[in-house]
């Protein structure tokens, strides 16, 4: 009951979530870094894409995206937002695409509802879809707990989140072929939640 647990929840709090951080990413410095390395028409895998709120970015960008969720609910409002735009569900565990098909992967909040044993599997999937020199962004949420906890948005419902230090998630990201460009740290609050979060971009060095 962990990542199934976080897609149960999120299934629930959808229109919540839309509601709250429907426009999280508009002026984000560390996104921007992101995208502004990127090249018109560079194929971008947007894992846990949620309720679409990447795409105006990733659109502004000349990319094309593809955009993969888990949860029913949130890849309803994400098509609801944008009718015109193809969202798949799909797990992050097990991608049904290509070797070497991508240039770029935008990963925000997603990475921090899977199981730590689970990561390295992930981070091997990134790197196999990925291109040799393709880049990946992460927004994760700083510290060295396994948890679950009341969801922020519903106390009556549960979350599970998984928290990363800076050293563990280069060092997973290294042994999965990855070299980490950019980690920067940053303090989020509002009035349901708070943490320190990290924003990174690693770059695949192996074939
Ligand atoms: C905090 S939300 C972030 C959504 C979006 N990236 C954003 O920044 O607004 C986390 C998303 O990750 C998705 N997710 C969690 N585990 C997943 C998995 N194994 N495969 C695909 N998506 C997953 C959830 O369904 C949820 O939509």
């Amino acid at each position: 009951m962990t990542t199934k647990l976080a897609i149960e929840t999120y299934d629930k709090i959808a229109q919540k979530y839309e509601e709250v951080y429907g426009k999280h990413w508009d002026d984000c410095e560390f996104t921007e870094r992101f995208f502004s390395m990127l090249k018109n028409k560079d194929k971008v895998l947007d894992v846990g894409c949620g309720t679409g709120n990447s795409v105006p970015l990733l659109l502004n960008q000349g990319c094309i995206p593809v955009r993969i969720d888990l949860s029913s609910k949130m890849l309803d409002i994400a098509r609801k937002k944008f009718p015109k735009v193809k969202f798949s569900k799909m797990d992050m565990r097990k991608l049904h695409f290509k070797d070497n098909e991508f240039d770029a992967i935008f990963c925000g909040y997603a990475l921090i509802h899977i199981e730590k044993n689970q990561v390295p599997g992930v981070l091997n999937e990134f790197s196999r879809v990925l291109k040799k020199g393709g880049l990946v962004f992460f927004a994760l949420i700083k510290g060295d707990k396994e948890s679950i906890v009341k969801e922020p948005l519903d106390k009556n419902l549960k979350m599970f989140f998984v928290e990363f230090e800076k050293d563990e998630i280069e060092r997973l990201l290294k042994r999965a072929g990855f070299s980490v460009l950019s980690m920067d740290e940053d303090y989020y609050k509002d009035e349901y939640e708070e943490y320190n979060e990290l924003f990174l971009i690693a770059k695949k060095n192996r074939k």
